[in-house]
């Protein structure tokens, strides 16, 4: 499960970005979420590079909600990418760290009036907009604040399913986002937007289809609904759409078994069906986005762990319990995800033991990984699981109060502190007595 710059170095430690994860341990403590920085970069630049070989004119969107902090809005914005943002936090987190508003798209499927406003004042490029009470309202807002134009562009359900873990599939009809293409209310959506005015302009579409996708099929399948789309709005209202946005989705490897398309050919596919289809229809070829998350930092991130408490139930299984848990990682719990760890300190040696890795709640099923093949563990020991660069610390929690862990960035033999742990006195920092 080495990738990006991962290796085993001569004192058998697993080392990244030319750190030594066991020093880093030790500088920093655990639980610590380590991130290749070079390998980041090296994602975004090949799906910059990916598009701009298959595809005339776009933008690589990052999707914030994978991982974003300061240091990463920082990256994404050296890296020239666009950022997508759901929340006033992620809005206030990427103009703080002085990324330019005219990148950014704002989704979610219930923005508040706050929200929308600050969007409209921050000057956001896109305003992904979900419904017909946001677009309502948006209008009215906008018609208020009377700045400048604010490009919109509206969600689509295009009605595919990818076969993913039900929780995180967004693009089939029953969903609570976007506007549905087959029950109509798309082409309503359509016809209101471009009566908006008040400064509002429709860009274009915008569809996602789920998350941790392994096959390019269903993508290439919603790229064609969506150019269909787009001719059946061009024949209705005259409206030729300058924009898609096909969202994001790539599936990363969690697991040996685990066999991703790369980043080249997924671009590659989806700027084919959508090539394919615009010529079909005979419309003019849209500005393309795409908003990856997990597939840019996912397999960058891993997470390090102390042993704690090992406990024997005879007969059925060893419990090797770390320091952290369902409050850094809650994928395992939430949605099944399995995950593949290494002893960091003691990395060349071969797996001796099935063990279960349990986290430190106070909840049975806080467990990280079972079955989990690793030399014989001792209290002390240094667990590292593989690609938690994505969903787990944007998704950490402080439950137990316990706090969350610090952040760093690797590269070079460097380390970058890019988020301070928490201590007691944060957990408590909102209370009043
Ligand atoms: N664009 C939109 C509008 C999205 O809703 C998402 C993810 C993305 C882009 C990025 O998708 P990605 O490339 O990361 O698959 N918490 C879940 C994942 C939820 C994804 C939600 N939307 C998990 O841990 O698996």
């Amino acid at each position: 499960m080495l990738t990006g710059t991962m290796q085993v170095n001569s004192r058998q430690h697993l080392e990244v970005g030319g750190c030594d994860t066991v020093e880093l341990a030790r500088e920093f403590g655990t639980p610590l979420y380590v991130m290749d920085e070079e390998l980041i970069r090296q994602n975004c630049r090949s799906y910059v590079q990916a598009l701009k070989d298959n595809y005339p004119r776009g933008r690589i969107i990052y999707a914030g909600k994978a991982f974003l902090v300061l240091a990463m809005a920082r990256l994404v914005e050296e890296e020239g990418l666009g950022l997508d943002i759901v929340s006033g936090g992620e809005l206030y987190t990427a103009l703080k760290a002085g990324f330019p508003p005219g990148r950014l798209y704002f989704h979610g499927s219930n923005k508040t009036t706050g929200e929308l406003l600050d969007a409209l004042q921050s000057g956001t490029g896109r305003i992904v907009v979900d419904s017909f009470m946001e677009l309502e309202e948006l209008i009215e807002l906008s018609g208020r604040c009377g700045t400048h134009e604010t490009g919109i562009m509206l969600r689509i359900r295009p009605g595919v399913e990818a076969h993913t873990h039900g929780y995180i599939q967004t693009g089939k009809e029953d969903s609570k986002f976007g506007f549905g293409l087959h029950d109509g209310s798309a082409m309503r959506a359509v016809k209101k937007a471009l009566r908006a005015g008040n400064g509002l302009a429709l860009k274009g579409f915008h569809c996602h289809i789920g998350s941790q996708i392994l096959q390019l099929e269903p993508f290439r399948l919603a790229a064609e609904v969506m150019v269909n789309f787009m001719a059946a709005v061009r024949d209705e209202t005259g409206f030729v759409a300058g924009e898609l946005d096909l969202g994001g989705g790539l599936g990363i490897r969690y697991q040996p078994g685990d066999n991703p398309p790369s980043i080249k050919a997924f671009v590659e596919s989806i700027a084919d069906a959508v090539k394919d289809t615009a010529r079909r229809v005979d419309i003019a070829l849209p500005e393309l986005m795409l908003e990856p998350g997990r597939s840019i930092t996912g397999e960058a991130g891993i997470t390090l762990y102390r042993v704690g408490v090992i406990k024997d139930i005879p007969a059925i299984r060893r419990y090797v319990s770390v320091d952290g848990g369902m409050t850094d990682n809650i994928r395992p719990a939430l949605y099944q995800a399995r995950y593949e760890a290494i002893l960091a300190n003691r990395a060349a040696e071969a797996a001796g033991e099935k063990v279960t890795i349990a986290g430190k709640a106070c909840e049975s099923g806080d467990i990280l990984i079972e079955e989990a093949a690793l030399p014989a563990v001792q209290k002390g020991d240094l667990v590292a699981v593989f690609s938690t660069g994505a969903y787990c610390y944007s998704m950490a929690s402080n439950y137990n109060r316990n706090p969350r862990p610090a952040v760093v960035f690797v590269r070079g033999g460097r380390p970058k502190l890019v988020v301070r742990r928490e201590s007691y006195e944060h957990i408590i920092a909102l209370d009043e007595l």
